[in-house]
C-alpha cells in the first residue's frame, strides 16, 4: 500500500524532480461543470455550499473523478475568514461578493478564536470528510486568502479596480492598517492550522490582488504576513508545506522565492517559464502557469502551451497548474485534453 507521503504532489513539494509532475487546476471545482452547477443549484446559495460539508466534499470531488488530478483543493471561499471575524458577507447573484466595509481604525475586528472556530467548523468538517473519501494517491489541499488580498475586500466592501480606500488607509496610516494585516493574518494562521490537524497536507495562501502593491510594500503587505502565516503553522506542523501565490508581481517572484518557510510559489501566467526556472526554480518547487484562457481556446495553442511550461519546467521541482484559476466558459473537453496531455508527460 503507498505510504500517505508518496503522493506526488508532496513529494514535488518537498523538492523531488519527478518523472511526471503532478498536477491540479486553480478553481478546478466550479462553473464550467455541469455538475457543479447542479449542485450549487441544490444548495442555493453560494456560502451555503461552502457552509454544507456534504455538498462541498462533492463539488471537490467532482473534478477528481472526471480528470484524476494529483490534489484536491477544498472547497471554500477566501471570504470565509472575514465572516469568521464577525464582518457582513453575502453573494449576489451576477454581482459578486458584497461585504459591509470596514474603513476606520475603530472598525478594526477583534480575533475571537472560539467565533472564528464556531463559524469556520462547517469547513473543518468538509476537509474531515474529503480525508476519508480521496482516493489515496490524491493529496489534499486546504487554503485561505492572503492577509493583503482578504483585506482589500473588507476595506473595499466587495471587489475593486483601483483599491482607492484600502491603498490611502496603508499608505496614509500604516501602522493602524498594520492591525487589520496581523488579525486577518492571525485568524487565517488558526483557521489554516485546523484545515490541517482536520486532514489538509499542504495549504495555499492566495493573493490575488499582490499586484495593487507597489514593490516597496510587498515586504511589509505580502512576504512579512506570508511569512508570519507560515511561521504559525509551522511552530505545530512543521512537515506540512505552504504555497504561496502572491499573484502579479513580476520580477518581485525572485524575492518571494527566498521567503523562509514557504515550500512552494504559485506564478502566475504573465510570467516566462524560463525566467521562473532561472530565477525561482533555484530556491523552491515552481507551481504555474498556463493562462486559463489558453484552455477557453483549446486544440493546438493550448497544447503547445502547455508543453513548453513542461519542457521547461519539468526538469526541476515543479507542479503543473494554471496561472489563474479557470473560468466558467472553459470546455470541459479542452480540461480532459489538458489533463491527459500532463499525464502522460515524461522528462526528457
Ligand atoms: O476549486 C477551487 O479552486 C476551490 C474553491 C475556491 C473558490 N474560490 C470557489 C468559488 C477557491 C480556492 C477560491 C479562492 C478565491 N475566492 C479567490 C482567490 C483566487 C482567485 O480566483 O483569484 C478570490 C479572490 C475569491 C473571492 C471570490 N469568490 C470572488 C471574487 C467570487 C465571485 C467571482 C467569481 O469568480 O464567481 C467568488 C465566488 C466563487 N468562489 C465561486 C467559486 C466556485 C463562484 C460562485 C458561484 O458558484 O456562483
Amino acid at each position: 500500500m503507498p505510504h500517505k507521503n508518496d503522493k506526488l504532489l508532496l513529494r514535488a513539494l518537498r523538492g523531488e524532480t519527478l518523472e511526471r509532475p503532478p498536477f491540479w487546476f486553480m478553481r478546478q471545482a466550479g462553473r464550467y461543470l455541469p455538475e457543479y452547477r447542479e449542485t450549487r443549484a441544490q444548495a442555493g446559495d453560494f456560502l451555503d455550499l461552502c457552509y454544507r460539508p456534504d455538498l462541498a466534499e462533492e463539488v471537490t470531488l467532482q473534478p477528481i473523478r472526471r480528470y484524476g488530478m494529483d490534489a484536491a483543493i477544498l472547497f471554500a471561499d477566501i471570504l470565509l475568514v472575514p465572516q469568521g471575524l464577525g464582518q457582513h458577507v453575502e453573494f449576489r447573484a451576477g454581482e459578486g461578493p458584497v461585504l459591509e466595509p470596514i474603513t476606520r481604525n475603530a472598525d478594526i475586528p477583534v480575533l475571537d478564536a472560539e467565533r472564528l472556530h464556531e463559524t469556520l467548523g462547517p469547513v473543518y468538517e468538509t476537509v474531515a470528510r474529503l480525508s476519508k473519501s480521496l482516493p489515496e494517491n490524491v493529496a489534499l489541499i486546504g487554503f485561505a486568502g492572503a492577509p493583503w488580498t482578504v483585506a482589500t475586500y473588507m476595506v473595499e466592501g466587495g471587489g475593486s479596480k483601483d483599491y482607492p480606500t484600502i491603498k490611502n488607509w496603508a499608505f496614509a496610516d500604516p501602522e493602524n492598517f498594520q492591525r487589520l494585516i496581523d488579525v486577518v493574518a492571525d485568524a487565517t494562521a488558526l483557521y489554516l492550522k485546523k484545515q490541517i490537524e482536520a486532514g489538509a497536507e499542504a495549504v495555499q495562501l492566495f493573493d490575488t490582488w499582490a499586484m495593487a502593491l507597489p514593490p516597496a510594500f510587498h515586504e511589509r503587505l505580502v512576504f512579512g504576513p506570508l511569512r508570519r502565516i507560515a511561521e504559525a503553522i509551522h511552530a505545530d506542523h512543521p512537515d506540512i508545506p505552504v504555497i504561496g501565490f502572491p499573484r502579479g508581481i513580476g520580477a518581485a517572484y525572485a524575492q518571494a522565492a527566498r521567503i523562509r518557510g514557504i515550500a512552494g510559489l504559485s506564478i502566475d501566467w504573465s510570467m516566462d517559464p524560463s525566467w521562473a526556472a532561472e530565477h525561482v526554480q533555484p530556491h523552491l518547487t515552481v507551481q504555474g502557469n498556463l493562462d486559463p484562457r489558453l484552455v477557453v481556446a483549446g486544440g493546438e495553442v493550448m497544447t503547445r502551451a502547455a508543453s513548453d511550461i513542461l519542457d521547461t519546467l519539468g526538469d526541476g521541482p515543479f507542479i503543473f497548474n494554471l496561472g489563474h484559476g479557470f473560468v466558467p466558459e472553459t470546455p470541459p473537453e479542452h480540461v480532459a485534453e489538458l489533463a491527459e496531455l500532463v499525464k502522460g508527460w515524461r522528462r526528457g
